[in-house]
């Protein structure tokens, strides 16, 4: 495993010959975040030696190497969702070649389904803390000491740093954002009314596919880590209205430009 990390990093280190400053995984809700960039290299997945490759057919997923706001990121485009049928030790690779690279900051988006009776539709939460429910824990199995602790702290998982800036730039910019608890459920069923209700009582704002493993393993090896919402859907215990892949999509659209602002801006500006 961590033979095929390094020989992963080694082949991209080749390439794009110097260190990010930034991971940027995009979900849904920051797609378009690539064409804000100043692309310097491309790598699809294909190319790239051990990465995991997508099952859709036609989006092969691609790293891109560029310029945002002055600073080097490396974004991720096509993500791995343990849904799809891969190993939570898959589904996190990504994170596990971003550390060898040597970055040493992360900044992830998704969608999720909000709970929170507070929440509309198209809100964007800014994640401060997560519950892990997967049913399969990313750092089972052997310790790879070289990478991380065996018991790892996970009393802040999300950067206080990052979030507070980003609260800056959100009042600055007129973006109105939540901070929440997003709780990671397997999926791929989004969660009938009970299970809405379930995630509310247990202390979740929002819950999603994704997410959660990545954060894990990055904060296994000391990554600084942000993530930002967008709630594409209400869900609870009163509310039956039908939630598709579509509408997932349409409300991640509206909530996208926002979301990139709050992003670029956050790059730009957080030092550390
Ligand atoms: N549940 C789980 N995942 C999701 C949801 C949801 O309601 N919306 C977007 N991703």
């Amino acid at each position: 495993m961590l033979e095929k990390i390094k020989e992963t990093a080694a082949f991209i280190r080749n390439i794009i010959g110097e260190t990010p400053d930034y991971a940027i995984v995009l979900g849904s809700g920051l797609g378009k975040l690539q064409n804000e960039v100043e692309a310097i290299h491309t790598i699809e997945y294909p190319e790239i030696p051990n990465f995991p490759q997508t099952t859709v057919v036609g989006h092969g997923g691609k790293l891109i190497y560029g310029i945002l706001e002055g600073k080097k990121v490396l974004m991720m485009s096509g993500r791995f969702h343990y849904y799809e049928g891969y190993s939570m030790e898959t589904v996190t690779f990504p994170m596990r070649v971003f550390h060898l690279l040597g970055i040493k900051k992360m900044i992830l988006s998704n969608a999720s389904g909000g709970v929170n009776p507070a929440f509309h539709v198209g809100d964007i939460m800014m994640v401060k803390d997560h519950i892990n429910m997967m049913p399969e824990h990313p750092l089972r199995g052997k310790n790879i000491d070289e990478l991380g602790p065996r018991f790892v702290d996970m009393s802040e998982p999300y950067s206080k740093a990052m979030i507070a800036t980003a609260e800056r730039i959100a009042e600055r910019e007129g973006i109105e954002v939540h901070k929440g608890v997003y709780l990671g459920l397997q999926g791929p069923t989004f969660e009938t009314p009970a299970e809405y209700g379930m995630v509310r009582v247990l202390g979740g704002d929002a819950v999603g596919m994704s997410t959660v493993p990545e954060v894990i393993v990055a904060r296994h090896m000391g990554m600084e880590v942000f993530c930002v919402s967008i709630i594409t859907d209400l869900g609870g215990p009163e509310i039956a209205f039908a939630v598709s892949h579509e509408e997932v999509l349409q409300a991640a659209n509206k909530a996208m430009p926002n979301v990139i602002k709050l992003v670029t801006n956050l790059v730009r500006e957080h030092e550390g």
